[in-house]
């Protein structure tokens, strides 16, 4: 498989020193920042838009893998986009034309992702399969950091992985919410190659945590 990516949520970062956080990320050399926007209609919690983003964007060069959990997504791409977002990843339920917004990321110029609540079944996603550069996994209900991974999750990412491997598709699987040391190597054995972690890297210390998680891609 292809080179496995962590993604820590910045959702569990100090707020106010969020520039000292990603300094950490950076020095560890972790590739990808997940950035989690909520707008407190789809989810019961409000965090942070674009303007927060545009303002992150000076401050490191890491990937931006901004998940949208957000009402009518296709609203926004361009504001993303202005932002400097680099991964825009959209919730299947939360769009009217899911094909459409698909689209509309990728014509403004970055990958598109598709991301599936605990409740959702992989069904939903097979007709865009074959458009999107990745599918993320929810395995937690999403608007809050530091939740227990649900483990119905593992399933669904072995279902994703065949779908994506029987097709020859070139398809990222991401996996979101209560990852840890502990069960991150069964979450890469199910088919995941993109982790997130908020949480697992955020309380304690960041340089070390991103650290150990990324020794643990290697040894596998
Ligand atoms: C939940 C967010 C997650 C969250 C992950 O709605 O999408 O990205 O921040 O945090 P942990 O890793 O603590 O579950
Ligand atoms: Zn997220």
């Amino acid at each position: 498989g292809k080179e496995i990516i962590l993604s820590p949520s910045l959702l569990s970062v100090d707020f106010a020193h969020i520039a000292d956080g990603i300094k950490e990320l950076d020095r560890a050399e972790v590739p990808a920042l997940h950035l989690d926007v909520m707008d407190g209609a789809f989810v019961p919690n409000i965090s942070f838009g674009a303007p927060v983003i545009k303002c992150l964007r000076k401050e490191t060069n890491m990937i931006f893998d901004v998940h949208l959990m957000v009402e009518e997504p296709v609203r926004y791409i361009d504001d993303f986009k202005k932002a400097g977002a680099d991964w825009v990843t959209v919730h299947a339920e939360c769009c009217k034309h899911l094909h459409r917004t698909i689209t509309a990321i990728k014509e403004a110029g970055m990958k598109a992702g598709v991301a599936l609540n605990p409740a959702t079944p992989v069904s939903v996603i097979d007709y865009v399969l074959d458009e999107v550069d990745m599918v993320l996994v929810m395995s937690v209900n999403p608007g809050f950091g530091g939740q227990s991974f649900i483990p119905s999750s593992l399933r669904k990412i072995v279902e994703v992985r065949k779908l994506i491997d029987e097709r020859n598709l070139d398809v990222r699987i991401e996996v979101d919410g209560g990852v840890n040391l502990k069960n991150v190597g069964e979450v890469i054995k199910s088919g995941a190659d993109v982790i997130v972690a908020g949480s697992a890297v955020f309380n304690g210390d960041i340089y070390e945590n991103s650290t150990k998680f990324m020794e643990k891609f290697r040894e596998r």
